[in-house]
């Protein structure tokens, strides 16, 4: 059966050609795909500029790859016409990180949940609408009598973002990609949401692409991770392996600046030192994108860009420190993750059971209690 959704060596570049001061290589040769069968949840990581909205852009067709093509059920997303188009637009929902410029500021918050329904023709009457919305309201865990009738202005960055997730809900999509949707709203509310991001994969068997540039949230959430700096993939797999022992050195940049969640860990975060720029004598534009913050970075680092290492059975690392382990090319990454080799649904309830600890202890420490459908 061919992968839900498919990343075939998608490259894009914004600006004009190579001597273009504003070009900018946004994503590079990346491949990537998620399974229709198997619900997963992956998490794409990296900092500001790494190329994430720019990859989740392309994987929902809002975006056109400049090489490379994505690929729905095996058909070019640029091509798709009729039913297949439509069948994309039920099966591939988004979350922004800003719910509210989803929001009319005139309208109901009922009219954000109405509107898909009405496209998609879920409900013929105006019972079988609200029933629908009720529905997937409680299912994120909102009370819907607390917020139908009411104005987006009316509620907490909280409430407007689970009605996004609701909303996603209503269509019974078969992927959610999720843009930091969590970045805009209190630590507090963190949970809660991803919360209920997760039950959506767990009790409707959605699969989930979480971005983000908080290492924290995607170890509480993903089962794999993908870890993305200037365009490049610089590690990816098993979240619990990648985060607890990373091999790039630049996610062990990242993980030694992030709170630790478990003080006894041994951590050997580390601060990249960095080298002048220029230093190994770069010449072309095929080098490791980290070789100018990497303090270890080597001759080879930019002379070719560093292929995968498959240094572990559900572990890649693009970095030449790890190159007595095999290359594995990279449209066959995906075959590394954990969710592509297990059988059967994710592990049920750990992550979720770890959230609800979070959000009771972040509402006990709370001066002002946070209601839980806040
Ligand atoms: N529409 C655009 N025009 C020009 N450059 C863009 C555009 N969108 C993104 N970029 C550039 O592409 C790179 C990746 O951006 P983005 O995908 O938004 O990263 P992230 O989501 O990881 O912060 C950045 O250097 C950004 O400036
Ligand atoms: S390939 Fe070289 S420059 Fe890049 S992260 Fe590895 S050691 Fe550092
Ligand atoms: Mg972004």
């Amino acid at each position: 059966m061919p992968a839900l959704i498919e990343a075939k060596n998608v490259t894009k570049i914004f600006g004009g050609g190579l001597l273009d001061k504003s070009r900018t290589v946004a994503l590079k040769d990346f491949s990537f795909q998620i399974d229709s069968d198997n619900p997963s949840v992956t998490s794409i990581v990296g900092e500001s500029g790494s190329g994430k909205t720019t990859l989740a852009r392309m994987l929902l067709g809002l975006a056109a790859p400049t090489e490379g093509e994505v690929l729905y059920n095996g058909k070019n997303l640029e091509k798709l016409g009729g039913s297949d188009r439509r069948q994309f637009l039920r099966d591939v929902q988004v979350i922004f990180q800003d719910p509210f410029e989803v929001y009319n500021p005139f309208y109901r918050i009922d009219h954000v949940l109405e509107t898909p329904i009405k496209n998609f023709k879920l409900a013929d009457t105006e019972k079988g609408r609200r029933d629908l919305m009720i529905e997937s309201l409680e299912a994120v865990g909102i009370r819907p009598e607390e917020i139908l009738g009411r104005f987006p202005h009316e509620l907490s960055g909280g409430q407007r973002q689970r009605i996004m997730v609701a909303r996603a809900l209503l269509l019974r999509p078969k992927l959610i990609i999720a843009d930091e949707p969590v970045s805009m709203v209190d630590a507090s509310l963190r949970a809660t949401i991803l919360g209920s991001l997760l039950r959506l994969n767990r009790e409707f068997g959605i699969s989930l692409i979480y971005i983000t540039h908080d290492l924290t949230t995607a170890f509480q959430v993903s089962e794999d991770i993908m870890v993305l700096y200037r365009g490049s993939l610089a590690e990816a797999g098993d979240v619990d392996q990648v985060v607890r022992h990373p091999e790039h050195p630049y996610t062990r940049l990242l993980v030694g600046s992030i709170p630790l969640p478990d003080p006894d860990l041994p951590w050997e975060g580390e601060r990249a030192i960095g080298r002048p720029a220029g230093e190994l004598g770069v010449q072309g534009d095929e080098y490791c994108q980290f070789h100018d913050r990497c303090p270890y970075a080597m001759p080879m680092c930019v002379q070719t860009h560093p292929p995968l290492f498959h240094t572990h059975p559900n572990r890649v690392t693009s970095c030449y420190l790890y190159r007595e382990s095999p290359e594995l090319p990279m449209p066959q990454m995906t075959s590394i993750f954990k969710s592509s080799n297990r059988e059967g649904p994710p592990e049920e309830t750990e992550q979720l059971d770890a959230l609800d600890a979070e959000l009771e202890v972040s509402q006990e420490n709370s001066s002002t209690p946070t209601s839980a459908d806040d």
